[in-house]
């Protein structure tokens, strides 16, 4: 049972890309659940279908409806096509969430630059590609509403992640730089840093089996976080509830990074 009104996002349409599985889906999910209409982008259209009619089976709602458009953030013309379809076939565009990212576990020291830049490509090049992409209609409308996923990776210096460590800084300064250039234009934008979030492809990479408890012991709130409380913090994000709000980066990660250096 949501806390949120149900209607809150009713008359809103949103595009989430990375929407086909882990946090992008239960985020894709909550805003439909919300009352808004959504689109969901990833590069394999079965993918999209099959998390649509997940969905469709878990969310007992009369919210909006779903389509999935298969785009690769890294192509600039599939995921404008991507926005373009999506105002088509709702009429408009008020939100993009940019969920789509990619990682895996290297040292620097054996990482390829092919594997560095294909991270940097998915979620800092990808978020920018997307952002343009939607900025023109946003303008035009006199509104939008863009929240980017981060991380807490880039606070420290974090072993074997120094391409998505360099992505997701990026993906913070440009949160900042978009908030404050598409300012005027009443477009807001935002970010959400998870900390380890359970049942998610970058926990499955990043703490795989046997590491979980050890992990766990380290977080204040002492458990990892659920895909629903950073699609929570999303929903809020885009909601009336923080028309104020723009330009943040909101770490949720039961405190985790900030308890890096606690050792009682
Ligand atoms: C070293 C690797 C590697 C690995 C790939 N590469 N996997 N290098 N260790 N485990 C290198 C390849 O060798 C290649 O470089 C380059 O990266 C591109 O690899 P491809 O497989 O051709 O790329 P692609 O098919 O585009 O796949 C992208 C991907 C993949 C990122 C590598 O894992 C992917 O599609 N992931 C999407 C799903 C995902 O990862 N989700 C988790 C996000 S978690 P060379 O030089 O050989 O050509 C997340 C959370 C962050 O973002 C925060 C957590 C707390």
């Amino acid at each position: 049972m949501s806390v949120f009104k149900a209607n809150i996002l009713d008359g809103q349409v949103a595009l989430v890309t990375g929407g086909g599985s882990g946090i992008g889906e239960t985020i894709a999910a909550t805003l439909a659940a919300h009352g808004a209409h959504v689109g969901i982008c990833g590069r394999k259209q079965d993918r999209l279908d099959q998390a649509i009619e997940r969905i469709a089976q878990t969310n007992n709602h009369q919210g909006g409806s779903l389509f999935g458009i298969a785009a690769d953030v890294r192509d600039p013309d599939a995921i404008q096509k991507a926005v373009d379809a999506t105002i088509e076939r709702f009429g408009r565009l008020s939100i993009l969430i940019n969920s789509a990212a990619g990682n895996f576990l290297a040292p620097a020291a054996t990482l390829s630059p092919n594997g560095f830049g294909t991270v940097v490509d998915i979620d800092l090049k990808g978020t920018f590609n997307a952002c343009k992409a939607v900025f023109p209609h946003f303008r035009d409308q006199n509104g939008g509403n863009i929240v980017n996923i981060s991380a807490t990776l880039q606070y420290l210096g974090t072993q074997m992640q120094i391409h998505a460590s360099s992505a997701k800084a990026g993906v913070d300064a440009l949160t900042r730089t978009l908030a404050v250039e598409w300012g005027p234009a009443n477009i807001r934008v935002n970010a959400v840093a998870p900390g380890p979030i359970d049942d998610t492809a970058g926990m499955a990479k990043l703490a795989p089996k046997g590491m979980k408890d050890k992990l766990t012991a380290k977080i204040p709130l002492k458990r990892f976080g659920k895909r629903q409380e950073i699609a929570d913090t999303v929903l809020f994000l885009v909601s009336p509830a923080s028309s104020y709000t723009s330009g943040a980066i909101f770490v949720v990660d039961g405190a985790q990074w900030l308890a890096m250096n606690t050792y009682v």
